[in-house]
């Protein structure tokens, strides 16, 4: 207790003494209203704070905004960009960073990018000059949708803390995104884990049934403590070996 005592009586010495300027008596207070502003905070250039509010609804389907704000005038003005259509959403400002010499990099990661059935939430960074220039975007292009349906593992947690109910809806939830991609190619797999780890289905089971939604009905909570990353790590390893010897099957050179 002491020791920490003395640590921060050396601390305000020390900040005294190489006369850092924080000023606790007459801050510069900059105010907007809600919308998550103040989020991300960098200083720029001699005399900018630039703020992100990533919240802030700026037109349909363009989520959040970004401002500069003076020291000298303690005012804010809004940052205007030339968002892309295709970025749905982006919560523009939800990171925000400074870089020398005088780049500022201002990114939303949560672009709603619509490929059929889903919906991918993928990143945009947008690059300013020390002007606030928009100068490049990152990446330059949207990604394209994936080509091909792709397969689905679930994993649920059956361990004793998640009531009978909510297992119930566990599995619904699992019925009901099977029933949606019933007519794509997509294959499903349904696994369950607590203090131990069960298949209940693999992709093969799968597809070599002719009632897919019936694989559910033999599905009971395992119960007991909850091993979250071991199970994680044994479903990557169950998938990346069968992809693995796939291949194999594939290339007549492969051998086990
Ligand atoms: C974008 O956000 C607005 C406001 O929250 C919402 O009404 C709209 O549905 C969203 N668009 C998409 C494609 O998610």
């Amino acid at each position: 207790m002491s020791c920490t005592w003395t640590a921060f009586l050396l601390l305000k010495v020390f900040v005294s003494c190489l006369g850092f300027n924080l000023d606790a008596e007459k801050p510069t207070r900059f105010h907007m209203d809600g919308a998550e502003f103040g989020h991300s905070v960098v200083q720029y250039g001699g005399s900018w704070v630039v703020v992100g509010a990533p919240k802030e609804i700026k037109a349909t389907n363009q989520i959040g905004g970004l401002y500069k704000c003076g020291y000298q005038t303690g005012m804010c003005e809004s940052i205007s960009l030339q968002v892309p259509p295709e970025a749905v959403n982006m919560s523009l400002g939800l990171s925000l960073t400074a870089t020398n010499p005088s780049w500022l990099l201002a990114c939303g990661p949560t672009v709603h990018h619509i490929c059929r059935e889903n919906t991918y939430l993928t990143g945009l960074c947008f690059l300013l000059d020390s002007s606030f220039r928009q100068n490049q975007n990152f990446p330059a292009a949207q990604q394209e949708c994936p080509r091909q349906d792709q397969d689905i593992v679930f994993l649920i947690d059956g361990s004793g803390s998640i009531t009978y109910t909510d297992f119930g809806k566990m599995l619904a939830f699992v019925k009901a995104v099977m029933s949606q991609l019933q007519q794509s190619s997509t294959r499903f797999s349904l696994m369950q884990f607590s203090h131990t780890f069960w298949i209940h289905f693999t992709f093969n089971d799968f597809i070599s049934t002719s009632s897919p939604l019936s694989l559910l009905d033999s599905v009971n909570q395992l119960r007991g403590s909850t091993r979250t990353a071991s199970a994680i790590k044994h479903v990557i390893a169950v998938h990346h070996s069968k992809r693995s010897s796939e291949r194999c099957h594939e290339d007549p050179h492969c051998h086990h």
